[in-house]
């Protein structure tokens, strides 16, 4: 019997059993060892407040002065709506991710990545899992916004494996353990707090194992290559960083609630700029440039030309990350 699987499309198929590369093979070997179980390993019996799972500090937004003016508890609810919105947009990229991973089976070209790619698409499958089940006791699931769904559809339906994992590993997940990492440090709730901790350990092997493998394969790549795949790096980005101040807008209905409208919440942030205040911290060039482009830095995905491109953007590339310090520690902690 040949050991070729008929590869219709642009599937890759492989041609033999042997591994040949054993960082991806410790990879896979992590994701079997480190599989967990949402029925047993989180206690959904314990009680839930779901008007309080994070502090005010999660959301930078809430510390313009404009917001002095709502009480305590005030305060706490407009936490929460703005915890379930974030959440809300989180599982509709785990959605993603599952799409994306199941499909890094197919299009994988080695033996090895694909058997990686088929415990992250069980990682995934968890995660859209417990964060349902969590978002059910905190009012429900807001819809995708439609901006993130156009870049999801990008990364899903993008016709290289390569542009894939950029856009997943690297971006989406990135962003994702960014964001993850601020909440798990401002989390109130117990719940959230075992879920977060879990969830930031897969996908630190995620964004571990889109990192090794990109690394791996740049280096067989032609000039023209990786100027295309930087392209693809950079539109991505860009894309990224617009669809997540979309997010921010999706807050208005909110912040409508509690006699808010985002003009004047706006406007309070220009003013506190203007009086020698902080500027308002947006959280898509956060997550951009504490961890995506270090990230691409590093593995060499950006070519001077694109970094060029991303100084004019206002989006520079830079090496030093404390978050990506922290990643190396939880890959090191997990092994
Ligand atoms: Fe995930
Ligand atoms: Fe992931």
């Amino acid at each position: 019997m040949s050991d070729m699987l008929p590869a219709p499309g642009n599937l890759h198929r492989w041609s033999g059993y042997e591994p040949s590369d054993p960082k991806i093979i410790a990879l896979y070997a992590k994701g079997k060892a480190l599989q967990w179980n949402a029925d047993v390993d989180l206690d959904w019996d314990q009680p839930v407040d779901p008007s309080s799972p994070l502090h005010a500090a999660a959301f930078p937004l809430l510390d313009l002065p404009i917001f002095q003016r709502l009480g305590a508890a005030d305060l706490d609810r407009l936490t929460a709506k703005l915890t379930r919105l974030t959440l809300s947009q989180i599982i509709h990229g785990e959605q993603g991710a599952l799409m994306v991973a199941s499909r890094l089976v197919s299009l994988a070209p080695d033996y090895e990545a694909k058997l990686y790619a088929a415990t992250q698409t069980v990682d995934e499958a968890r995660h859209v899992e417990i964060f349902g089940r969590y978002l059910k006791r905190c009012g429900g699931i807001v819809p995708l916004a439609p901006g993130f769904g156009a870049f999801l559809d990008k990364v899903i339906d993008a016709d290289s494996w390569l542009n894939m994992m950029i856009g997943m590993q690297i971006i989406v997940e990135g962003a994702a353990l960014s964001s993850f990492h601020t909440y798990r440090r401002r989390a109130r709730e117990p719940l959230l707090s075992s879920i977060l901790d879990r969830v930031i350990r897969d996908e630190a092997r995620h964004v571990g194992f889109g990192s090794t493998y990109l690394r791996n394969t740049l280096g067989d790549m032609s000039d023209d290559e990786r100027e295309g795949l930087a392209d693809y790096a950079y539109d991505a980005v860009m894309l990224f960083a617009r669809t997540r101040r979309e997010s921010f807008r999706q807050s208005e209905v909110f912040l409508n609630e509690f006699g808010f409208t985002l003009d004047e919440v706006l406007r309070s942030a220009a003013a506190r700029l203007e009086s020698g205040g902080a500027a308002l911290a947006d959280p898509a060039r956060d997550g951009i440039t504490e961890f995506i482009l270090p990230t691409l830095t590093r593995l060499g995905v950006l070519t001077d030309r694109v970094k060029e491109k991303f100084a004019s953007a206002r989006l520079p590339p830079i090496m030093a990350s404390s978050l990506l310090d922290e990643l190396d520690m939880l890959t090191v902690a997990s092994s």
